[in-house]
């Protein structure tokens, strides 16, 4: 799939810029704080209906204005799509919190965000990515949550009913005295939390053992064949390794029995899916833990390329690759593996950079779209 065009009117420190978009490579360039990561961002949030970078929607608002238009053609499937996002600060003198309105149409039509998020998943990589590997698990369940739910929509509905029912059963233990009380109701939510919690991990593992599969030969590219990649799921819930429906359900509900003591006195839910993690191992090296810098960068590098083959085969096309800063963080490898990669595809691309020198010595480059960026403006070169 490819964005044609986009129109941003106040976007971030936005006035008015229109771009064309060439369907393979687009490199922005400019020094920092001129708006490149903006830009990117406003391609993600044009497909996606949100932002990847902030929760706080009116700073997509620039400054000094009230509202903002992101405007933009895709196209998906041979289908074509206008999509039109207004964002409108409605803030009230009264409120304390600020408020924003926004509005979606698709070809005219009005459409919710869920609509876009089950269209469109362009895959982003940009350096904070390196926090899959770095970071809490919880970093790590929403990476691999948003994969499965790219590939299986349905998904994010087990995931939303497994909360609210996790919700539930936390609001018990810690409003409920009567500890007869807590065990009447306790076995009603367990049965619930069992039967959604068991499909969340099959899906987990399921996709895990499919990520594995595709980055694999990716990354052992990457490492000149010196490192073999491989995601581990740790489930606080298994105490021995299946897939097995049944099987799962008999160990949750054992352990959740288990730990009934325990979440009482905590007053919170202490086991489930909700509380798992993966590995990502290299060589059977944790990389979280030892891996080095540059392990690490190397490894979110196949995981995202693992991504984009996957939405590949499923789509039958590339979704958008949009690379914030990410090349500079390269080294010569693995920046001509990634620019090798890209030019092999029928795949839209989006890079910012400081400065071109490190590009130029590729050829293919010479044939892609340049945009200099500085200070809200954008010129192509
Ligand atoms: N809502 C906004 N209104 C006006 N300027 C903004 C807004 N949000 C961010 N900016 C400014 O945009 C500038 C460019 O940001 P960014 O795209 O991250 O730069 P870079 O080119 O380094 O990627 C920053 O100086 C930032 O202060
Ligand atoms: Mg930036």
């Amino acid at each position: 799939m490819n964005v044609n065009k986009i129109k941003l009117i106040h976007f971030r420190n936005f006035l008015e810029v229109s771009l064309d978009f060439d369907d393979s490579l687009n490199i922005f360039i400019g020094d920092n704080a001129q708006g490149k990561t903006n830009i990117i961002e406003s391609i993600y949030t044009l497909l996606r209906g949100s932002s990847y970078r902030t929760k706080d929607e009116y700073n997509l608002i620039n400054w000094h204005e009230k509202q903002s238009y992101l405007l933009g053609e895709a196209e998906k499937e041979r289908e074509h799509f206008q999509i039109n996002i207004l964002l409108q600060n409605i803030d009230k003198l009264d409120l304390l919190t600020k408020r924003i309105k926004k509005i979606i149409k698709v070809n005219k039509k009005y459409q919710r965000r869920a609509w876009l998020k089950e269209k469109f998943y362009p895959v982003i990589f940009t350096p904070e990515d390196l926090q899959i590997i770095k970071s809490t698990p919880s970093i790590r369940r929403k990476f691999l949550d948003e994969i499965i739910i790219n590939l299986t929509p349905v998904y994010e509905q087990y995931l939303k009913d497994y909360n609210r029912v996790l919700y539930q059963r936390n609001v018990l233990l810690k409003t409920e005295r009567n500890k007869n009380s807590i065990d009447k109701h306790l076995s009603i939510w367990d049965k619930k939390i069992v039967e959604l919690g068991t499909l969340i991990i099959r899906h987990r593992i399921k996709v895990l053992q499919l990520i594995n599969k595709k980055v694999k030969d990716i990354h052992q590219l990457l490492t000149k064949n010196k490192e073999t990649l491989k995601l581990k799921y740790n489930s606080n819930v298994l105490t021995s390794f299946t897939e097995d429906k049944q099987e799962i359900e008999v160990m949750f509900q054992e352990i959740l029995e288990n730990n009934k003591e325990k979440d009482y006195r905590l007053k919170m839910t202490t086991v489930g899916p909700h509380r798992d993690d993966y590995s990502i191992m290299s060589n059977s090296v944790n990389l979280g833990i030892y891996g080095s810098q540059g392990q690490q960068r190397t490894a979110v590098l196949a995981l995202k390329i693992a991504e984009l083959e996957m939405i590949k085969e499923k789509d039958q096309e590339y979704p958008p690759l949009l690379l914030d800063d990410v090349l500079s963080e390269l080294d010569s490898y693995r920046k001509l593996f990634l620019i090798q990669l890209i030019k092999e595809r029928p795949l839209q691309t989006f890079i910012t950079s400081i400065d071109l020198h490190d590009l130029t010595q590729y050829d293919f480059v010479k044939h892609s779209k340049i945009f200099k960026v500085k200070n809200g403006m954008v010129e192509e070169q």
